[in-house]
């Protein structure tokens, strides 16, 4: 079974047994008749690069289904099932006006994924909004619950990522979002730019998408045009001890604090400033509007996506003194 069209980089990579799963029941019975099987848990396959056949049963998570659970005089909750897309299902909260989700607009994937990595953009993260998930173990099929907090939530990261990486799928995600008083977040200069070309000067959640829309398609490749899993790379947050003689010897590097101890240096520059942007190197390239992005002009292979990357990594090294981990799950 060809994986091609189920991960946004388009590489072609074989699955033994793939099947799709449309509701929680289904997906018990599925792991309790494979449970010898190795297993293999797709969603909206954004955020991962394959580099070889999958030699397990490929199970895609394709749950549907949205829906009001609870409100009050201010706020909303709304559950989503894994399935949804996440731009589809931020644009319906929009529609009604419910806030929150705004400046996440665009982000390609599906709602079951965006815990797994905490994401982000534009000044807001999942973690601002997210109530609960409910997850089912993968060995026993039990349903369990995690709140906020037990998700561990960091910049690109979760529990899912780390303590129970692997253990459980995710079936769906509650968030609280506003349903007056939005909290109307353009602290971004891209956002202010976009609005104050458009002369907006008081906007509402669907103007602030719109301006998001319009960054993400000014910098960022459809992945349908264009295979690519968004930004390979995490920016690296660097210790302002270790951060000033760098600092010291390349004055015009950007950084933001994020800590008393820390700063967090946009990756793009890096790379940008290494030399990549818009280079290619037969069918892998680096996005020539965003250095962040490794992109697949069409039949690049997953190992050399990779290779490319470990280029950028050990070139940024090299020139900086700065690690970049990659962010994309390379498999
Ligand atoms: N920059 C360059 N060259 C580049 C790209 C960026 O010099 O090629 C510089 C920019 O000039 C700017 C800084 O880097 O000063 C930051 O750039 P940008 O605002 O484009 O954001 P980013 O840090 O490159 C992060 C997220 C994106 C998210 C944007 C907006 C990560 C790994 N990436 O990118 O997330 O959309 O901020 O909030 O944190 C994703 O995760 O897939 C993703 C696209």
């Amino acid at each position: 079974f060809s994986l091609k069209k189920h991960n946004t980089f388009g590489i072609e990579a074989k699955a033994k047994q793939f099947v799709a799963v449309h509701s929680v029941a289904d997906l018990k019975t599925i792991l309790q008749e494979n449970s010898t099987e190795k297993k293999f848990v797709l969603g909206g396959g954004s955020n991962m690069l394959l580099t070889q056949d999958i030699d397990a049963l490929v199970i895609h998570i394709d749950l549907k289904g949205k829906k009001i659970i609870n409100e009050d005089e201010n706020f909303v909750w709304i559950e989503s099932q894994a399935g949804e897309n996440w731009h589809e299902f931020v644009l319906w909260t929009i529609n009604q006006d419910f806030g929150g989700l705004e400046n996440m607009s665009l982000i390609p994937g599906n709602v079951g994924t965006t815990p797994v990595q905490n994401i982000g953009a534009y000044g807001t993260e999942i973690k601002d909004t997210f109530v609960s998930c409910e997850a089912m173990n993968i060995a026993t099929q039990e349903m369990k619950t995690f709140t906020n907090t037990e998700c561990h939530f960091g910049y690109r990261e979760s529990i899912f990522k780390h303590e129970v990486k692997d253990q459980y799928i995710i079936t769906s995600v509650v968030f609280k979002l506003t349903k007056k008083d939005h909290k109307i977040n353009i602290s971004y200069g891209d956002i202010k730019l976009e609005l104050a070309n458009k002369n907006i000067e008081t906007p509402g959640l669907i103007d602030v998408s719109n301006a998001v829309i319009a960054i993400r398609k000014s910098k960022l490749p459809d992945p349908k045009e264009l295979g690519n899993s968004g930004s390979f790379f995490k920016n690296p947050i660097v210790l302002k001890s270790e951060f000033e003689p760098i600092h010291k010897k390349f004055p015009e590097m950007k950084f933001y604090e994020i800590s008393e101890t820390e700063v967090k240096v946009p990756a793009g520059w890096l790379i940008e400033q290494a030399g990549f942007k818009g280079k290619r190197f037969g069918d892998a390239g680096i996005h020539k509007n965003q250095a962040l992005v490794l992109v697949n002009y069409g039949n690049a292979t997953g190992q050399e996506i990779l290779n490319v990357s470990k280029d950028v990594q050990k070139t940024v090294f090299e020139m900086f003194g700065i690690h970049i981990e990659a962010e994309v799950n390379v498999i």
